[in-house]
């Protein structure tokens, strides 16, 4: 199937690992061109050798913090300058607060919401000049289950990303842009916390592989598809949604 997806531009916050560097590289293969951020320099540069070593769609990296509200709109602005325009703009970028302190929720706050709001901010009227505009925000099955963790701002940031999002699709669909919320469950790749928690803690990991019916995690190729093919041209009539990608880790209907 084509996606559509050829000389088309990305915005990722996060790109330079996991889910959100797969999900990079995969557009990239899909003939996009990509400008994403991160804050750690070499693998920034590891994460842009490794797409535009592939050789199809280009990618650009910044350095930028997005707990600044300067660096998120400079970096909002480079990338738009750069790309000359933005088709598919993915945060997927997150405080990952499991402490649940002060600290905590003020960067979950930073990170996962306000982020997202001024990288919208910055992205609207390309967004709104282009015919494939679409937003999506990966957000997490915290925002739909306890995990059995103590309070924190994790699922809640994600939770208010969903209700954010549904505006969005509702206020700009007019204008041809849509926007979706897709919440991983439980995703396993080198080097990620999955990865960390199953050396850490082999029999917590076990029990949750077994709980999944699939009998595994998720891998991040696999999420990477699903957010490509949602922010595709292929995925047009997927709008205001929100998408459970966790192989049926959480045992509910709806
Ligand atoms: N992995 C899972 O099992 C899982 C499950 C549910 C939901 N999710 C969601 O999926 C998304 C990606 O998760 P992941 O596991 O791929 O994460 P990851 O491996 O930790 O990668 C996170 C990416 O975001 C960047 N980043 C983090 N904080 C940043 C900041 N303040 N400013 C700019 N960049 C920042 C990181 O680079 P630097 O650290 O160098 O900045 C990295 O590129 C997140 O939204 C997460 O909540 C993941």
């Amino acid at each position: 199937m084509d996606l559509g997806l050829s000389g088309k531009k990305a915005i990722i916050t996060g790109g330079s690992r996991g889910i959100g560097l797969y999900t990079g590289a995969l557009l990239a293969a899909e003939g996009c061109d990509i400008a994403f951020c991160g804050r750690t320099p070499s693998d920034i540069k590891a994460a842009t050798d490794r797409i535009n070593s592939a050789g199809v769609g280009t990618a650009i990296g910044f350095q930028a913090d997005l707990e600044s509200e300067e660096a998120t709109r400079a970096f909002a602005k480079q990338a738009l300058e750069e790309l000359n325009g933005v088709d598919i703009l993915i945060h997927n970028a997150s405080g990952f607060d499991m402490a649940g302190d002060e600290e905590g929720w003020m960067r979950s706050f930073q990170v996962d919401m306000m982020a997202g709001v001024r990288l919208v901010d910055e992205c609207l009227d390309a967004l709104k000049a282009s015919d494939a505009a679409s937003i999506t925000f990966i957000g997490s099955m915290a925002s739909k289950f306890h995990f059995g963790r103590p309070p924190s701002s994790y699922g809640a940031a994600k939770g208010a990303m969903r209700v954010y999002a549904n505006d969005l699709a509702q206020q700009y669909g007019k204008d041809g842009i849509r926007a979706n919320v897709i919440s991983p469950g439980a995703v396993w790749f080198e080097g990620g916390s999955w990865d960390q928690r199953k050396q850490e803690s082999p029999k917590f990991y076990a029990a949750v592989e077994k709980a999944i019916p699939l009998g595994r995690l998720g891998t991040a190729e696999e999420l990477a598809r699903i957010i490509t093919f949602v922010a595709s041209p292929a995925g047009l009539w997927i709008n205001a949604e929100h998408i459970a990608v966790d192989g049926g880790q959480v045992a509910a209907v709806d």
